[in-house]
Order: C-alpha cells, then sequence, then structure tokens
C-alpha cells in the first residue's frame, strides 16, 4: 500500500461531532495518524494542508443540547472549542479548525453540491412514514422515540435498533412508541425525502476501490458491503438543526440535509475558510480539490467506513466536479482496560474513558500519550488502552532507552571535550562503527517506507529499535573506559553517538514533536527548514552543542498521569 508521496496534498481527519470531549480513542483513531502524516509529507517537501473542524449537526448534538440546557448552536461551540483545545494540547495543528455550524460559506458549499446532485437528475423524492409528536408538532428522530420492540418484546428501546435482539426497528415495529419530548404517544405521519440511490453508483465504488490506497481490512469490508448490494438512503431529515433542503418545492420546507450529507462536505468548505485565512483568493481551493497535482487523504475511524468510503464515494461521483480521494485511512476501535478490570468499550455514558482534557491538565508530557497511542495503534485490529502501560513504557522506554541515550552521550561529551562535537582521526573509525552506521542507513530507509505506507506503528518500532542498538553500540565502545587510555577513540564513540542523536531530531519529528525539538536544540539545530533526508547528515566536528534537557522523567506516582475516567 505504499506510495512514494511527491504530489501536493490535502489531509483531513473526520470532523469530530461537537457534542462531548474528546478521549484517547478519539486521538488513536483519527487525528494523530493524520497529524504523524502531515509533519513527515512537510519534512519531505511536500506542499500540504492539514483541515479539520468540528460536526455540528446532527441528532446527537441537539439530544446533547437538550440534556445541557443549552442551545443547538451554543452546545456545538462549547464543545467544538474545548476539543480544539484538547488538539492543541496534543500538538495535533491543524491549518484551519472551523465548524459546520458556523460558516455562510460552509452552508452554501452543501447547499450548491446538493443542487447541483439535484440538478443532474440523481434525488428520487419518496414519501416516507415516521413517528410524529403531534403535542409539540414536529417529527421524531429514532433517538427521540421509545417503544417495545415488536420482535422480542423488550420494552424502552428507541426507534432505530433493539438492543436486546439486535433487530433494526422501525414505525411497525415499534410498538407503542412515545415521544421522549412529551411523553405523548407518537403518531405516524407521512413526509417526502429526497433520497440517493447508491446503486447508481456501484461501479464508480468499485473501481475507487481498486485504485485507491486502503488498508486490507477496509477493503475487504467495502467489498462486503458491494457484494451484498448497494441501497437508496434519504439525504434529508426532518428536524430543526440543519442545513436547509435548498428546493422550492413545498415538500421541503422545514427540512434540512442529512448529517452526513453536509459533514464531509466540511472537508471542503474548511479548506475554503483556508484559503480566506491565507488572504488567497477562495476559488484557490480548487487546487487540492479539483486539480490532479493535489492527492486528497482521509483519516477516520472505523465506524465512520461506509459514510467514507461508500456514501462520499457516490456523492462526489453524482456531483461530478471534484476529485475523489486518493486513500482512506482508517483505524479499528481502540478498547480500553483499567486495572484489574475487564477490557472494555471506551464510553461516555459509563464512564469508561481517558479524556485528552485531564490528561493535558495533570501536566503530563504531551508525546508521551502520542508515543503511547501509536505504540498501540489500532491500525489492523483493535488494540487496548492500557494507563498502567503507559507508565510503564514511558518508563522502560522513553526514559530508559531514548532520553538515556541521548543524555549519556551529549553530557560525556561536555564533560571530556566541552561543549562541541568532538573531531577524530578516520584512522579511528572501526568496524563496529560502520556497522552502526549502516544500521542508521537501514533504520531511516525503514522508517521511511513505514510511514509512506501509513504503517505509523511499525515506523515507531524501528526507530525504537535503532534506539535500543544506539545504546548497546554506546555500551560496546565503552567511551567511559576508552576516555583513560585513548581520547582519539572516545571521539570516534561520541561523534557517531552523537550522529544518532542528530538522527533522532528528525526522525521523532513526526511523531513527537516537542521531544524532536528539544532534541534539536540540544544540538543547537534549526529547525526552520530542515528535511527529512537532513537526518543523515552528520553534525561537523566543532559544531556547538548546548545542556542537554531532560527529555522524559520517569512516572514513580502512577496518580501522575489520568489512570481512570
Ligand atoms: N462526526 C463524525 C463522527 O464523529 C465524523 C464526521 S466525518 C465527516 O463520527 F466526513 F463527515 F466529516
Ligand atoms: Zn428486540
Amino acid at each position: 500500500m505504499s506510495a512514494s508521496q511527491t504530489k501536493r496534498t490535502l489531509v483531513t481527519a473526520a470532523l469530530p461531532y461537537s457534542n462531548g470531549r474528546l478521549h484517547v480513542g478519539h486521538i488513536a483513531g483519527a487525528f494523530l495518524p493524520a497529524d504523524i502524516y502531515v509533519r513527515f509529507l512537510r519534512l519531505k517537501g511536500v506542499e500540504t494542508r492539514f483541515v479539520c473542524g468540528s460536526d455540528d449537526h446532527g441528532v446527537a448534538i441537539m439530544l446533547t443540547a437538550e440534556k445541557e440546557g443549552r442551545t443547538p448552536k451554543e452546545t456545538a461551540l462549547y464543545y467544538s472549542q474545548k476539543q480544539k483545545a484538547s488538539f492543541d494540547g496534543l500538538n495535533i495543528k491543524f491549518d484551519v479548525y472551523g465548524g459546520t455550524s458556523r460558516t455562510a460559506n460552509h452552508y452554501k458549499t452543501s447547499q450548491d453540491f446538493f443542487t447541483r446532485v439535484y440538478e443532474k437528475g440523481y434525488f428520487e423524492k419518496q414519501s416516507t412514514r415516521q413517528f410524529f409528536d403531534a403535542s409539540k408538532d414536529m417529527f421524531l428522530p429514532d433517538r427521540y422515540v421509545t417503544g417495545t420492540c415488536a420482535y422480542c418484546k423488550t420494552p424502552d428501546q428507541n426507534g432505530d435498533q433493539c438492543e436486546n435482539c439486535g433487530k433494526m426497528l422501525d414505525v411497525d415495529s415499534l410498538l407503542d412508541a412515545r415521544s421522549v419530548m412529551s411523553k405523548t404517544p407518537a403518531t405516524v405521519k407521512e413526509s417526502a425525502h429526497w433520497f440517493l440511490d447508491l446503486s447508481r453508483f456501484e461501479k464508480e465504488v468499485a473501481t475507487w476501490l481498486e485504485s485507491s490506497t486502503l488498508r486490507e481490512h477496509t477493503r475487504n469490508y467495502v467489498s462486503g458491503l458491494l457484494s451484498t448490494g448497494l441501497v437508496k438512503r434519504a439525504m434529508t431529515r426532518d428536524l430543526t438543526w440543519g442545513i436547509p433542503v435548498p428546493l422550492q418545492d413545498p415538500d421541503a420546507k422545514g427540512k434540512v440535509l442529512y448529517v452526513w450529507f453536509d459533514a464531509p462536505i466540511g472537508y471542503i468548505s474548511n479548506t475554503k475558510e483556508l484559503c480566506e485565512m491565507r488572504g488567497e483568493s477562495e476559488e484557490k481551493y480548487a487546487d487540492w480539490w479539483k486539480s490532479d497535482d493535489c492527492d486528497v487523504f482521509h483519516f477516520i475511524g472505523e465506524d465512520n467506513t461506509i459514510f467514507h468510503c461508500v456514501i462520499w464515494i457516490a456523492m462526489l461521483s453524482a456531483e461530478g466536479s471534484f476529485k475523489l480521494p486518493k486513500g482512506v485511512i482508517v483505524n479499528q476501535f481502540l478498547n480500553i482496560q483499567f486495572p484489574g478490570q475487564d477490557q472494555e468499550k471506551i464510553s461516555k455514558s459509563r464512564g469508561t474513558a481517558v479524556w485528552i482534557e485531564d490528561y493535558i491538565a495533570s501536566g503530563a508530557n504531551s508525546d508521551v500519550l502520542r508515543f503511547y497511542l501509536t505504540s498501540i495503534a489500532p491500525e489492523r485490529a483493535r488494540t487496548v488502552y492500557k494507563p498502567e502501560d503507559l507508565v510503564q513504557r514511558n518508563n522502560s522506554e522513553l526514559a530508559n532507552v531514548l532520553g538515556n541515550f541521548v543524555h549519556r552521550i551529549v553530557s560525556f561529551t561536555h564533560k571530556y571535550f566541552g561543549p562541541q562535537v568532538p573531531e577524530f582521526p578516520a584512522a579511528k573509525v572501526n568496524d563496529t562503527d560502520r556497522a552502526f552506521e549502516k544500521r542508521l542507513l537501514e533504520t531511516h530507509e525503514k522508517l521511511t517506507q513505514h510511514l509512506e505506507g501509513f504503517a505509523f506503528k511499525q515506523g515507531l518500532e524501528t526507530i525504537m529499535e535503532f534506539c535500543r542498538d544506539a545504546n548497546k553500540y554506546v555500551d560496546e565502545k565503552a567511551p567511559w573506559t576508552t576516555r583513560k587510555t585513548d581520547m582519539e577513540l572516545t571521539a570516534v564513540s561520541l561523534a557517531y553517538g552523537l550522529r544518532a542523536i542528530r538522527y533522532l531530531s528528525v526522525a521523532l519529528a513526526p511523531y513527537m514533536p516537542d521531544t524532536a525539538a528539544k532534541i534539536s536544540k540540544t544540538l543547537c539545530i534549526d529547525t526552520a527548514n530542515q528535511r527529512w533526508d537532513d537526518a543523515l547528515k552528520a553534525l561537523p566536528a566543532g559544531s556547538p552543542l548546548a545542556v542537554p534537557e531532560i527529555l522524559f522523567s520517569k512516572i514513580e506516582d502512577k496518580e501522575e498521569v489520568p489512570t481512570s475516567a
């Protein structure tokens, strides 16, 4: 799946619903891998834009708004700002972070998109039967009705799916339905909606599937969907919160676009916002969305797969003027396991989550979380977040292996050669040194391949293996012994050690930007125009060294980082 990326690239991360705080599962799922990839592309010199923003529409936001006594708009703004602060705290740096309810531009872009699809004749208007609350004069979305499952007779079920038997429920199979709003019995009323028949785009989706960059599980899942055939999906809803359906038709009155219709269009409208922010003409966005010189990659969690790999592809094919994404990078879910408890799903309602806000508030190092979440990244299968495991890896890998290597080499150099890279005679370089240098070059090649192939976890493992070997190299060369007998030999060991540190200052930059910056500072390197292959350049003898900072402190008391919800 590796494609050497040289074109301009637009990277998006799934727009999170602005109705709650972010937890470690969100970050591992879409945002962190996207941020790592963007940082890598930029080091490679690829012109890149990183686009995200909040997904403000839909029933989920309305329900939270009601529960918390705010309007949906206030709710969206409130959580969107909180989420943005969490991203900032983890150094996940989008170029733009808008909200789908906050810009006229998003309304217009979504409505224009809908109109184009309508004018091309791809929408079918159909009457549907929906639950209705006569006392409130409103249609009731699935989650606003409760009743008894007609199949297994379990009471208190919502209008979409029975929690007991798993069957899908509708107006005919939810018995004694009541409105959650008014507690009065729900009636059934007809309502017209605009459907997109996804089966008309089976060929486009199949062709895209073959040529796009996807992980194996994603490809299999989407082929499965195609093999059972695609169906019609309503692209409009009877809700008061959302983007008005832009049709003159009287049946469109009071209706809004389906949230999964307007949300991915948010990628486009946020790109327009970015162009405006940068003082470019709004039309510049087309360079990213309509030009063959640009590739678009979406990073998402597994529950978003059907929306990006089927519905969005069908929408784009129907509209016709945008390029299809080059790839969709999907992560599986992250489960969680608290000390002494069973593994479980991350869930807000059950209180089984580690919140990013809490992690940041604890004062813990953001790179430690970035490191841990990448080392357990659910790239191929679901994995488990264990708070104790984070502490253990911080101590054993970050502090003992990486931090220790950097610190011992730099401080030893300071002590015996002063604050600079030591000079050494070439004749003193031996096979151990050459083998270590070879190891470094191989590491770079492997790491580059992993990053190009979206194998972020393996890339990080490659760096950590190199760090372990770097410690072995120093142990074998034992500069603390050789310095008593041969300063030239000692200088070689330290210069090679410093070369490895120089390497790490670049190699770690996509994964742990603060740590990489600290290392660069120790080496007195200006990172402003740094490039990926600078990683291989040795620092010339005499280059200045600053006093090393402690990169990672050991976490002695587990309570220092959030270990429970
Ligand atoms: N809001 C959705 C979620 O949190 C993701 C939307 S992605 C987009 O699951 F493409 F629609 F923007
Ligand atoms: Zn049931």
